[in-house]
């Protein structure tokens, strides 16, 4: 894991941190992902920081106001691999310094007040691939024996105000090295001591004011790559092109760069004409200061040169106004050259070349060219790679004739103008356009309908384009399409574009990018959609599961796909939302609540069958009517006569069941229940029938067992004909069938219809065999024959027992009367 340990500067700012981040590393090492790096630069620190981490494998104390170091300063960080020292005021290395800092590859020293370095120093960092001393105060040419070791020495950055021969002879050998000499403040020059330089790349800044030639005749074939900067010719510049003239077909330098340079329109020419018949292929000025008039004529026979490439950026110029042709820009066109750069020149127009070019590759980035350049051109017939970018193009429509005419154009970057395209305009492509790079214009919708029709790799990033309009042109090549930072709603149909493999649609205004469109683009391997407002719902979650699936292919997933609405989830990451199957999908949604439905139906059977829960609902039922019923009626209404809560008639084969069961238990001992029971309660003297209507007439209610025995039982009959007639005089129902046993219809004689329609049209209780079941049954039972007595008369009763008398009938009915002295007695 790299590690970057930042202590927060003064004025804490993120830029600084950033910028100072890439200063340290550039054109030097990337830091791996192993470094642990430790800045402190632009701190205001005049001693080196204590208590560095020992795990530091690259510090930056750069921009300080470090003078004096300490032996002991780096010795604990043996894994240092980069120190940057540079910008600081630091006058003296001790000898010990690096003692222990044998890993140390990177060292720059760069911009302080050295004046000398212990040799013995640098015995300890042989390892050294790039060292900076340039910018210092040494005299002399900065030189050690040590440097014959240095092996792996890539960069040597040395400057100086004396070079003499004897200081050169150390670096002299190291062939394959990058050496950069800042002689701006020299004073002395021994004529030939650059010359033993031999180099891949030689950087020199030229004294100010040059004073004499010999150091340009030096260095002219000492390396692959010569850069010279500072150069300026005030009067004359027959010197300069006395050594460039020294450099002959077959000298080292095949790059030669001018950096920073001021010289007359004619001194360039002069240049031109020194490089055009040398061994130079590639010549490169950069920051030119272009000073006196532009001379009207066209220079000199350009054919035939070494030159394959000419670059000129960023040029100035002082007085650049001509009067007629030639343009100053036929200074250029006419070179006959592949490869041309002139960017960053100000330059308003670019001539078309008088007779066919062979610029292969030109670069004309940064300049202020009109929709006017290069149109009705033919001169460029080769021309396979044109940019335009940062200009001020307008139309489409003339961007595409200008390139109608180019036979090879095979790449054309116009991005950074200010394009714009209206339906029925002119439009014209070459066909041999792959790459069109029209980002950053003002391109809409309508730009779908100029298009060239092969291209591969379409860039239209940064335009305002909400959709793409359903019947646009077909681009069967195009592999990759950018279409970031637009106004797009939605994902763009890939039917247009069968071949589509990369696409770019980051920053724009996707809410839910559907996945009819992912279907669709199936070819698309990599898609870049980051930072859209997506509406983290249903419909996002095929694109989720698109994303989470092939993450790989989504850059920056998860990181840059976040939610913005609903409110509740926003700035959670697309991966963390939680969408269900179950949510969002209606016909799971839809199974799973009938399942249940299904599920819970299934239960309830099932304890139905287990429980037999109807019949307890049935119990409940008939409680709950009853207790409506007792509500409802006045207790007054209840006859002044009656004496007993119940009369019970049962089967004689059925008495065991009763006593035992039915009288104990609505009794309950306590007395302040009365039943008729014949065999203590009926009046001797009186016939059985007198006897039976009188008990009926007494009790509130009256109890029929009932079971096949009681149903063969004449008697009883009779007992229910009473008791049902009364019913129907009375209408009030104080009749309660308990059925002991279940009675097939069969069995019920067809003379007892009345019996038959009753049992058909009343509910009955019936007697549970379950034990559990049976409290419930006593309950309902006794809260139907619940009801207030009036007080009764102290009359005596005898008991009258007609079981004697029945006897040898083995089916007889019981009829029951309880003593009234029981029941004052209990009241
Ligand atoms: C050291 O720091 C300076 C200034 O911050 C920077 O310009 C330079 O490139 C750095 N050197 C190295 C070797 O990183
Ligand atoms: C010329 O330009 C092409 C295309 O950019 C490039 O590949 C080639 O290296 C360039 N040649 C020279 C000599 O710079
Ligand atoms: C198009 O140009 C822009 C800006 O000039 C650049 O960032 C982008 O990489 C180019 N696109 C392609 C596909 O080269």
């Amino acid at each position: 894991m790299m590690k970057i340990l930042e202590s927060i500067p003064p004025i804490s700012s993120a830029f600084i941190i950033l910028f100072t981040s890439m200063l340290v590393f550039s054109n030097t090492q990337l830091p791996t992902n192993n470094d642990f790096i430790v800045k402190h630069s632009k701190r205001f620190l005049d001693r080196v920081p204590k208590n560095l981490p020992s795990e530091t494998t690259m510090l930056d104390l750069s921009e300080n106001n470090l003078s004096l170091l300490l032996s002991s300063d780096f010795s604990s960080l043996t894994k240092l691999k980069l120190l940057n020292l540079s910008y600081n005021l630091i006058r003296e290395l001790d000898a010990n310094i690096f003692r222990f800092n044998s890993k140390l590859q990177h060292l720059d020293l760069s911009h302080n007040h050295l004046k000398n370095i212990t040799c013995s120093s640098l015995q300890h960092i042989r390892g050294l691939q790039y060292l900076d001393l340039s910018s210092n105060k040494f005299e002399n040419i900065f030189h050690c024996k040590e440097f014959s070791s240095f092996l792996h020495l890539k960069y040597l950055g040395l400057s100086a105000t004396r070079i003499q021969t004897s200081y050169l002879k150390e670096i002299e050998h190291l062939g394959t090295l990058h050496i950069f000499l800042g002689l701006e403040h020299l004073s002395y020059y021994e004529p030939g001591s650059l010359q033993v330089l031999s180099t891949d790349k030689l950087h020199i800044v030229l004294p100010v004011f040059i004073q004499d030639t010999f150091i340009l005749n030096d260095i002219m074939n000492t390396s692959r790559t010569l850069e010279i900067s500072h150069f300026r010719c005030n009067k004359s510049c027959d010197y300069l092109m006395e050594s460039l003239s020294t450099i002959s077909k077959n000298s080292k330098v095949s790059t030669l760069i001018f950096n920073n340079i001021t010289v007359t329109w004619q001194d360039l020419i002069q240049i031109f004409k020194a490089v055009w018949y040398s061994s130079i292929e590639c010549l490169k000025v950069h920051h030119l200061m272009l000073v006196g008039e532009f001379p009207y004529f066209v220079p000199f026979n350009y054919a035939k040169t070494s030159l394959k490439a000419l670059s000129i950026q960023h040029s100035t110029s002082k007085i650049f106004y001509h009067r007629g042709p030639p343009h100053p820009s036929q200074t250029y066109s006419e070179m006959m050259i592949e490869n041309f750069t002139f960017v960053d020149n100000d330059m308003i127009h670019f001539i078309c070349p008088s007779k066919p070019s062979i610029f292969r590759f030109l670069n004309l980035a940064r300049n202020k060219l009109t929709d006017t350049v290069f149109q009705n051109c033919d001169n460029l017939p080769l021309l396979e790679t044109l940019i335009l970018k940062y200009n001020r193009l307008e139309k489409l429509s003339a961007v595409s004739t200008m390139t109608s005419s180019k036979k090879f154009l095979k790449h054309l970057d116009v991005s950074n103008n200010k394009l714009q395209y209206e339906n029925g305009e002119d439009c014209h492509w070459s066909e041999t356009l792959l790459t069109l790079n029209l980002s950053a214009n003002r391109l809409a919708d309508t730009t779908f309908g100029c298009l060239p029709i092969n291209v591969k790799i379409l860039d239209l990033h940064n335009n305002q384009i909400s959709h793409i309009p359903k019947t646009i042109m077909t681009l069967t090549f195009l592999e990759e399409l950018n279409l970031a930072f637009n106004w797009l709603t939605e994902l763009p149909d890939c039917s247009h574009f069968s071949s589509l493999a990369v696409l770019h649609v980051e920053n724009n205004s996707l809410h839910s990018p559907s996945s009819h469109s992912l279907q669709i683009c199936q070819k698309v391997r990599v898609i870049k959609a980051g930072n859209n407002p997506f509406r983290c719902d249903c419909d996002l979650k095929d694109f989720i599961n698109w994303g989470k699936q092939s993450a790989g292919d989504v850059i920056e997933w998860p990181e840059s796909y976040m939610c913005q609405y609903p409110e509740d989830v926003k700035g959670t990451l697309l991966k963390d939302v939680l969408l269900s199957e179950v949510s969002c999908n209606t016909a799971v949604l839809l199974g799973i609540i009938l399942g249940t439905l299904a599920g819970i139906m299934l239960c309830i059977s099932c304890l139905c069958l287990y429980f037999d829960l109807p019949w307890y609902f049935k119990m409940m039922w008939n409680w709950t009517q009853t207790k409506r019923r007792i509500r409802n009626t006045n207790p007054k209404d209840i006859q002044k006569n009656l004496v007993y809560h119940a009369f019970i008639s049962y089967s004689q084969q059925d008495s065991i069941w009763v006593k035992s069961y039915l009288i104990p238990n609505l009794e309950k001992g306590d007395g302040s229940v009365q039943i008729c029971q014949h065999e203590r309660d009926f009046v001797p003297g009186r016939s059985i029938i007198e006897n039976i209507i009188n008990c009926i007439e007494r009790s509130y209610k009256s109890i029929f067992v009932l079971s096949p025995n009681f149903i063969q039982s004449e008697w009883c009959h009779y007992e229910l004909y009473f008791a049902h007639h009364r019913l129907f005089t009375e209408s009030s129902d104080n009749l309660i069938l308990v059925l002991l046993e279940p009675i097939p219809q069969y069995l019920i004689p067809s003379k007892y219809y009345k019996l038959k329609a009753l049992m058909a049209k009343r509910t009955y209780l019936e007697w549970p065999k379950e034990k559990r079941k049976r409290g419930l049954f006593w309950a309902n039972l006794r809260e139907s024959i619940n009801v207030h007595l009036p007080k009764p008369n102290q009359e005596t009763v005898k008991v009258f027992n007609i079981n004697q008398e029945n006897d040898s009938e083995p089916n007889t009915c019981s009829l029951n009367l309880i003593e009234n002295t029981t029941y004052s007695a209990v009241l």
